[in-house]
């Protein structure tokens, strides 16, 4: 595959390629939606993810090509730089812009970009973007910057450039992923620390229900709006810097300071943070029989308290879990997107069949389905 990227950038810009670049997608196997609240989050860097191949250039231009976004060619002056453009280039713009507020980053460079991950599937199309835009300044300006320097970089271009309030859990996964690990962050202080993603005789699949959305039109910044408000309140009865540092027994205490619809995201947000405690503890123990059990619950959270799931996602959570699968959940912010599920290796085909059908009879259309193994972060290939 990777030649024929090749070949097409060198037929589009009349020129040989120099180098390519691969920055991965994500999933999540639990932490969701705690990591703007300063949660423990538990992701992996995915092999599906988005390449780009990369020819310098004598101008201080940027070229970009992908036909996933645009048929023609769409061209960046790094010495006029303007912020206006299609949606997608706000990515690439975003990482140029804040690059260039700390290095100089003047080299030229076509680029043509492939992602094999679908728009709006939740896996994290947008972070993986940035961090290719990320490792490519960084190798052809020689800058000295941190794989977790350029996660904040992305994080930024989300949150000041993009106006969505996210947190780091996708860039920094996509920038730190280690091959056959997950990884157990940290997202207040950034500590880390990896764990071998092994799950015997068992498989990761991720559904994909079709239904795209992209977070800026989601419900997401409300989310973090309600999350901000509980904080608020409850910060004036004890004392916590976030709401994972609160405990159920506390939240239980302080209930009628709440509206039933607060209580219930903080009681997601608290639950959230002990089940990626065990799930972390289950895989350390190799008991996927019992990490299964802790996903599922992980999204009737999200389903009833959190409120972010949705017919589609449930529906492919309940069909899995009906036709054997050890454990699914939602994975990413909701709404659509996609969802894993841990599936004994020996019956993948027949339970994906099962699901396929049954979702198309429920839904109406199809759902997708991917197998997927935990990669390394973003890198020069
Ligand atoms: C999106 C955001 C992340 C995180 C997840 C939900 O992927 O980009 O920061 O909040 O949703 O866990």
């Amino acid at each position: 595959m990777i030649d024929n990227l090749i070949k097409k950038h060198n037929e589009i810009f009349e020129k040989t390629h120099n180098y390519v670049f691969f920055s991965p997608g994500r999933i999540n196997l639990i932490g969701e939606h705690i990591d703007y609240n300063g949660g423990l989050v538990f992701p992996l860097a995915i092999n599906l993810g988005t390449y780009g191949v990369v020819s310098l250039r004598k101008d201080k231009k940027v070229k970009i090509y992908s036909e996933g976004f645009s048929k023609k060619p769409y061209i960046i002056d790094l010495d006029n730089f303007t912020k206006e453009g299609p949606f997608y280039t706000n990515y690439i713009k975003g990482m140029i812009f804040y690059i260039k507020e700390k290095f100089s980053n003047s080299q030229g460079f076509n680029i043509y970009i492939y992602g094999n991950i679908p728009a709006g599937a939740g896996l994290s199309s947008s972070a993986s973007l940035e961090l290719l835009i990320g490792v490519v300044l960084r190798a052809l300006n020689n800058l000295e910057i941190s794989n977790k320097d350029l996660a904040l970089l992305g994080m930024r271009v989300e949150n000041e450039y993009i106006n969505l309030n996210s947190g780091i859990m996708d860039q920094f996964i996509i920038a730190l992923g280690k091959k056959n690990h997950a990884m157990l962050l940290n997202t207040r202080t950034l500590e880390y620390k990896y764990a071998p993603f092994d799950l015997g005789e068992n498989v990761l699949v991720v559904g994909f229900t079709n239904k795209k959305r992209t977070l800026a039109d989601s419900k997401y910044n409300e989310r973090f709006n309600e999350c901000k408000e509980a904080l608020e309140i409850l910060k004036k009865e004890t004392k916590i810097n976030d709401l994972v540092d609160l405990k159920i027994e506390e939240l239980e205490k302080y209930k009628d300071k709440l509206t039933n619809k607060l209580y219930r995201r903080v009681k997601h947000v608290i639950t959230e943070q002990e089940r990626t405690k065990k799930v972390f503890e289950t895989l350390m123990k190799n008991d996927i029989k019992k990490l299964g059990k802790l996903l599922v619950e992980g999204h009737r959270s999200l389903q009833y308290d959190y409120e972010v799931s949705g017919l589609e996602l449930d529906t492919l959570v309940n069909e899995f879990v009906k036709y054997g699968a050890l454990g699914a959940r939602q994975t990413g912010a909701g709404f659509g997107g996609s969802m894993i599920a841990i599936v004994p290796k020996k019956e993948l085909k027949e339970i994906i069949k099962k699901v396929s059908k049954s979702y198309k009879e429920i839904i109406g259309y199809e759902a997708d389905f991917f197998d997927v193994f935990a990669s390394d972060g973003a890198k020069m290939l």
